[in-house]
């Protein structure tokens, strides 16, 4: 029977759900069974072979990531668990750091030791946020524009085949 993989994401403006869509596609059509899920509406990890878990970067922090880490430590700790997340910092130095975002990511999922982590390049759309993060976007000066790219994320997933369901 197929590994069954949970791609669990979280998203405020939907740019980390279309790279976890990515994901799922091409682990499934690697011949795993894997489904793309936001992390809100997950209630429990019985079943799942193994675990990627996504999430994008809000003022140096992926966001909601660490909270559900905790709250499925026990599940998490049994299974295969890759961890991504997204932000501008990798195309520009405005949105933060690259080594910071990696920091941030392994302690939004410590203690678990992912088996592949990644950073990969989000979305802004200012016509499509509230004014708070608006302005924070034009205050940072944070390059708007889609930089999803979609080549990376379906290489790391490939990556991802073996390492997940070995
Ligand atoms: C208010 C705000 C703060 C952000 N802070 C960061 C940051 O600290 N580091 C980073 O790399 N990207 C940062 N970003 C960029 C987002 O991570 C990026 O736009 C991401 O693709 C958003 O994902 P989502 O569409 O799934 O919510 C920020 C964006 C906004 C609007």
């Amino acid at each position: 029977m197929a590994a069954r993989i949970l791609v669990a994401y979280a998203t405020k403006y939907g740019s980390t759900a279309g790279i976890a869509g990515a994901i799922a596609k091409e682990l499934a059509g690697a011949g795993l069974d894997a489904t793309a899920v936001d992390l809100m509406s997950v209630g429990s990890l019985e079943g799942y072979d193994g675990v990627v878990l996504g999430a994008p970067v809000y003022m140096g922090r992926p966001l909601d990531l660490a909270p559900f880490v905790a709250r499925h430590a026990d599940a998490l700790s049994r299974v295969p668990v890759a961890a991504f997340a997204v932000g501008l910092a990798p195309v520009s130095p405005k949105a933060g750091q690259l080594e910071q975002v990696r920091t941030a990511l392994s302690g939004a999922v410590a203690p678990l030791v992912p088996v592949a982590t990644a950073i990969f390049p989000g979305a802004l759309d200012p016509s499509r946020m509230g004014l708070a993060d608006r302005a924070v976007v034009r205050l940072i000066g944070a390059p708007t524009g889609d930089h999803r790219d979609w080549e990376a994320v379906a290489a790391w997933a490939r990556e991802l085949v073996s390492r997940l369901s070995a």
